[in-house]
């Protein structure tokens, strides 16, 4: 063999017995299947059931297990439980989330809120909210007071996220800066914590915590506007939410932020129309969207405008530069071509997503 193939081989071997991608998928499903609750009342607890049991993508535990990984060679659980506790939490989120978004579908199933009632949803989450916290009191003793720390200053930081976002569907205009911390917090500090906590829990030294993350912050912005992109332009069946939600409740997304932004500028100096700049799009937001015909008019006329501004290109360039500054973090850590590029792979099928 030449020198040069000799090192390829051996830059790519796999020497330590490290746990691979099909193990964390094996350790995820195993989880998610006997994830026990309480079982009475059934009021408070079956909703919960059914929003655990309908699975979503557990992009969160996965990248907690993923991070844990990295440094350690085998699960128990100490990892399982608080890598549980993040799902928990996040489907939490999610069923108060469609009360405050008036949402009728999640996962491709009636949300809680529609199925059972408000009051029902609202509980639900409160003892899921509580579970979360029973689950990550599992984490090792020596790292607990830290991952502890972490936990709740980040759930925190979610619900100050949901509030921007209540807040800024009544601004007619909001910046860029603006949006981007907005779901700095409502989404990407969440992502950022199961990344971390995972490296923190396997014993993982401060400047690789930080380094993962800030790899999960920037993958949670390019998350979030993935699906800011996937409300607009996914299909209903796949994406397991009705298309268009965000319009009809002049959501501040990033496609709404960028063609106010976009369509100002050019309408101002000559290069689009009033009838497809900002003016029309303020008219759009005003549009009645009570009745479904209402609904699908306002959906198309934004849509249009979108097209026009093209802004549904615009916005896949914005998840590359996202991605390849996620990527870059994860470069600095120091981890070696086997681990680097399964935290790639993680990135790429997290945002090449179509649900
Ligand atoms: C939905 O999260 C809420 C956002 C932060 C965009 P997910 O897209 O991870 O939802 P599930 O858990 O897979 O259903
Ligand atoms: C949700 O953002 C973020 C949180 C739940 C914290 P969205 O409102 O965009 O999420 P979906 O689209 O309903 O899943
Ligand atoms: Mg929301
Ligand atoms: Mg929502
Ligand atoms: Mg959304």
């Amino acid at each position: 063999m030449e020198i040069l193939t000799i090192f390829v081989f051996i830059w790519n071997f796999n020497w330590t017995a490290m746990i691979t991608e099909n193990q964390i998928e094996e350790a995820l499903g195993t989880l998610f299947e006997n994830i026990g609750f309480n079982s009475e009342p059934a009021g408070l607890y079956d909703p919960l059931r059914y929003m655990m049991g309908i699975g979503g993508k557990r992009v969160r535990p996965r990248l907690c297990l993923l991070s844990y990984a990295l440094f350690k060679d085998s699960f128990d659980r100490k990892i399982l439980e608080p890598a549980a506790a993040i799902e928990v939490f996040h489907s939490f989120t999610l069923i108060h989330d469609d009360i405050m978004d008036n949402s009728d579908m999640r996962r491709g199933v009636p949300t809680v809120h529609r199925k059972w009632d408000r009051n029902t949803a609202i509980i639900s989450g409160d003892v899921m909210s509580i579970d979360s916290y029973r689950r990550i009191a599992e984490a090792p003793a020596e790292v607990l007071p830290e991952v502890l720390r972490l936990f709740t200053y980040t759930a925190a930081q979610v619900c100050e996220g949901q509030q921007y976002d209540m807040d800024f569907e009544n601004a007619d205009d909001i910046s860029m800066d603006d949006y981007m911390k907005m779901i700095g917090l409502k989404t990407a500090v969440l992502i950022a914590c199961s990344a971390k906590l995972g490296a923190m829990i396997a014993g993982a030294d401060a400047r690789a915590c930080d380094l993962l993350y800030k790899f999960g912050y920037d993958l949670g912005l390019a998350f979030q506007i993935t699906d800011d992109y996937l409300d607009t332009y996914g299909d209903a069946a796949v994406f397991g939410k009705k298309i268009g939600g965000d319009i009809i409740n002049n959501k501040k997304t990033w496609l709404l932020t960028k063609a106010l932004e976009k369509g100002g500028e050019l309408e101002k100096n000559g290069a689009v129309d009033a009838s497809h700049g900002k003016t029309a799009l303020l008219r759009a937001m005003g549009m009645n969207a009570g009745t479904e015909a209402e609904k699908a008019a306002k959906i198309e006329k934004v849509k249009e405008i979108y097209g026009t501004l093209g802004i549904d290109e615009d916005v896949k360039y914005e998840i590359i530069k996202l991605h390849a500054s996620a990527m870059g973090h994860a470069g600095l850590i120091g981890l070696g071509k086997v681990r680097y590029e399964m935290l790639h792979r993680y990135a790429d099928r997290l945002l090449g997503r179509n649900k």
